[in-house]
């Protein structure tokens, strides 16, 4: 059973058709990205879910109920991170889960625990200070405790890493990969390589439509047999191994790149040039990538 299901969903602002024919899914416990750029749809999509905005045409469905524009019941399911969030920064972060939890009707007891278990998922536990001299990574971790606090079905962050650096994005990646053992996460970014981190499945959204969605799996599997790059220390070695492994081509000085399918494995090669004590400074893979094919959907 599916956790989100977006169907044939439509959505103007004035004369600007901003989503066009939206639809696809997100299976139950699954971290699923929504890519696209600047202006392609994404918080739109996510204000719909919520029944912040109404479709023009189409249906949303959150764990199968029906999302309604006026009486948006199914938000008891979804926690939700917007793309800035505000918080009162006069509190620190336990006073503010608990002020949270209050306003949403949740038991004390409960809340209590919950906030200290949602705190430590977060690496925000035993932090005093007030919200205002937070950091933007550690504003976005408390966003997300928040996002969980009442334990949703459905996590829904957006671009929760773009503003962050690489040390900041990585804690905000792990912190949603636990998550999804007690939820579903859809998240929108821009950031292709946080998506072939921790996505099971993708859609890319460009200009109001989506161009591409599917599994990881599906698109490793598509890539096939990868081809391989390779750069020796010394220039004059490279032609004795192109001699020894034909079909490659020359890149630059000391590389060569051998593509798909032109009969030479990276294992064999790598063995012969231990066995001839050549030296390497480069051997890698090179195959489709999630920004290679995002690049080639909308025709760059
Ligand atoms: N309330 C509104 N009124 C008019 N146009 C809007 C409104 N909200 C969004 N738009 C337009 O809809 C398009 C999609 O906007 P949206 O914010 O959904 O994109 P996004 O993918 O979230 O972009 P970003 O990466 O910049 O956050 C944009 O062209 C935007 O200008
Ligand atoms: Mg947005």
């Amino acid at each position: 059973m599916d956790m989100l299901k977006i169907s044939h969903v439509g959505k103007r602002f004035g004369d600007k058709e901003v989503l066009r024919d939206l639809d696809f899914t997100v299976p139950k416990h699954t971290i699923y990205g929504f890519v696209g750029q600047n202006g392609a749809g994404k918080t739109t999509t996510m204000k719909l879910v919520l029944g912040l905005l109404s479709a023009d045409h189409g249906e949303i469905f959150v764990d199968g109920e029906k999302v309604s524009f006026t009486n948006n019941r199914t938000n008891r399911f979804i926690g939700y991170l917007p793309d800035v969030p505000e918080f009162y920064s006069y509190m620190n972060p336990t006073e503010y889960l608990h002020f949270c939890g209050a306003i949403t009707g949740m038991e004390a007891n409960d809340c209590k625990m919950r906030t200290e278990e949602m705190l430590r998922l977060v690496g925000l536990d035993g932090e005093k200070h007030r919200i205002k001299g937070f950091s933007r990574g550690m504003k976005q971790r408390l966003g997300i405790a928040q996002a969980l606090l009442s334990r949703p079905r459905l996590l829904i962050c957006d671009e929760p890493t773009s503003a962050l650096d690489p040390v900041g994005r990585k804690e905000i990646l792990d912190i949603l990969v636990s998550a999804r053992e007690e939820t579903t996460v859809l998240f929108s970014t821009h950031i292709l390589s946080d998506v072939e981190r921790i996505c099971e499945r993708f859609a890319f959204l460009h200009q109001g439509k989506i161009l591409r969605q599917g599994s990881m799996e599906d698109l490793k599997k598509s890539c096939g047999e990868t081809g391989f790059e390779l750069e020796l220390e010394q220039e004059e070695k490279l032609e004795k191994l192109m001699e020894h492994f034909p079909g490659g081509t020359r890149q630059g000085r000391r590389g060569v790149l051998y593509a798909q399918g032109k009969g030479q494995s990276m294992e064999a090669v790598l063995a012969w040039l231990l066995r001839e004590q050549i030296k390497f400074t480069k051997i890698e893979k090179s195959g489709l990538t999630l920004e290679s094919l995002f690049l080639e959907v909308v025709g760059k």
